[in-house]
C-alpha cells in the first residue's frame, strides 16, 4: 500500500446548539409518554430545537465558533464538506450555503449522506485530502435540523432527535504518531427500509398525496434498528481494537454516535471500557445524527478532559444500514 504523505490531524474544533430546549416534560404534555420511560429507554433528557434557519444555520454557527475560538482565517479554507440528511435543498449544496456564510473565499465543497455514520465517513474524505498532500485545511462539519423531519405526533421516534452542528478543521502533520491512524467503514443496503424518509425525492417527489401519507417524516422501526445497532457499532469498534492490537487500557475514550444510551453501554461492555472511558452527552441533544461526534470531541477537549496523545476510537452506526469506526490519537 502506499504510504501516506503526511498524516491528518485535527487542529480546530467548533460547535453550536440552539437556545432552545424540548425536556421530557415538553414531551409529557403533547404525548402518551413520561420521563421515566424516556430516560430509561434511551437516555434523553433534553433536546436542541432550531426554530427559524435552516441546517446551513447550524453548520455556519459551529464552523464561525470554530474560526473564532482557534484564530482561522476563512479565506484559507481550501475544502468544506457538510455531513447531513436535512440539507436546506436537494440542491444547491448546503456546503455552498455554508461557504458564503463563512467567508470561506477560496473553498469548494459538497454535502455527504450517510446518517449518523455521516460524520466519519465525511472525516474519512477529509483526511484522504489532507493525506495526500493535496489540501492544507479541511473543513468537516456535521450537521441536522432533524426537527424538520420529525412527527411531533409520533412519540416512537420524536422523543429520540433533535438539532445541533459541530465543525472539525484537518490538516497535515509530519508526525504520524498523531491523527488518523485506521478506520473501518461499511454499508448494508438491506436495511433501507428500517429507517427512512420515503418522500421527496425522486422515488416520491412532493404531491399532495405525500403530504397526507406523512411522507415527507422520518420512519424508524425502532425495534429493528436497536437490534443491528446494538450488534453493529459493537462488532466494528472491537474489530478496530483487535486490529490495531489494542487492549482497553490503550483506549482514552470511545466516542460513540449518541442516539440510544443501552446502545453505547453494549459497546463500551463489548470494548472492555469502564463508564468514565465513554464520551456521553446524550442526555442533553438527543440524536443529533450527523452531529452528535463531534459535539462530544468538542465538549470534553473544552472541558479539558480530552488531551494531546489520546487514543480514540469514535464509532457510528445508522440508516443504510451504514457504519463506521475510526482510529485516532489526539493532537492538539
Ligand atoms: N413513551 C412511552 N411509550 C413508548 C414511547 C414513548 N415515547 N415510544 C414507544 N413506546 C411504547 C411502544 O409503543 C411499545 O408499546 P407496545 O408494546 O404497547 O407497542 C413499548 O413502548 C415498547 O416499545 P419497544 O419498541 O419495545 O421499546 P424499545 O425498548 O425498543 O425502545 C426505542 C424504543 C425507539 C427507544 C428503541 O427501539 C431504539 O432506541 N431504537 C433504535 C433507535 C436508534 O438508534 N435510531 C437511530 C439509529 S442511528
Amino acid at each position: 500500500m502506499k504510504e501516506n504523505k503526511y498524516s491528518a490531524i485535527i487542529t480546530a474544533v467548533g460547535m453550536y446548539v440552539p437556545e432552545k430546549i424540548y425536556d421530557n416534560a415538553y414531551f409529557e404534555s403533547i404525548l402518551d409518554t413520561n420521563d421515566q420511560w424516556i430516560i430509561s429507554r434511551t437516555g434523553i433528557k433534553e433536546r436542541r430545537i432550531l426554530e427559524t434557519g435552516a441546517t446551513s444555520d447550524l453548520a455556519s454557527n459551529a464552523a464561525l465558533d470554530l474560526i473564532k475560538a482557534h484564530d482561522v482565517d476563512p479565506e484559507e479554507i481550501d475544502v468544506i464538506i457538510i455531513a447531513t440528511v436535512t440539507p436546506d435543498m436537494l440542491f444547491p449544496a448546503t456546503a455552498c450555503l455554508v461557504q458564503e456564510k463563512i467567508g470561506a473565499k477560496k473553498a469548494w465543497g459538497f454535502d455527504l449522506s450517510a446518517a449518523c455514520s455521516g460524520f466519519l465517513f465525511a472525516f474519512q474524505i477529509g483526511c484522504s485530502l489532507v493525506e495526500s498532500g493535496q489540501y492544507n485545511k479541511v473543513l468537516v462539519i456535521g450537521a441536522d435540523k432533524m426537527s424538520s423531519i420529525i412527527d411531533y405526533t409520533d412519540r416512537n421516534t420524536c422523543i429520540l432527535f433533535g438539532d445541533g452542528a459541530s465543525a472539525v478543521l484537518i490538516e497535515p502533520s509530519e508526525d504520524k504518531s498523531v491523527g488518523l491512524q485506521d478506520y473501518i467503514l461499511g454499508v448494508d443496503g438491506s436495511g433501507k427500509n428500517a429507517l427512512y424518509m420515503k418522500g421527496g425525492g425522486s422515488l416520491y417527489p412532493p404531491t399532495h398525496k405525500t403530504i397526507d401519507d406523512k411522507m415527507h417524516y422520518l420512519y424508524q422501526d425502532g425495534k429493528a434498528v436497536f437490534k443491528v445497532a446494538v450488534k453493529g457499532m459493537a462488532d466494528v469498534s472491537y474489530e478496530l481494537m483487535q486490529k490495531n492490537n489494542m487492549s482497553a487500557e490503550d483506549v482514552a475514550f470511545l466516542v460513540p454516535h449518541q442516539a440510544n444510551l443501552r446502545i453505547i453501554n453494549a459497546t463500551a461492555e463489548r470494548m472492555g471500557l469502564s463508564k468514565d472511558k465513554v464520551m456521553v452527552n446524550i442526555e442533553k441533544y438527543g440524536n443529533t445524527t450527523a452531529a452528535t461526534i463531534p459535539l462530544c470531541l468538542v465538549e470534553y477537549y473544552r472541558d479539558g478532559k480530552l488531551k494531546k496523545g489520546d487514543k480514540l476510537i469514535l464509532s457510528a452506526f445508522g440508516a443504510g444500514y451504514t457504519w463506521a469506526s475510526t482510529y485516532i490519537v489526539w493532537a492538539i
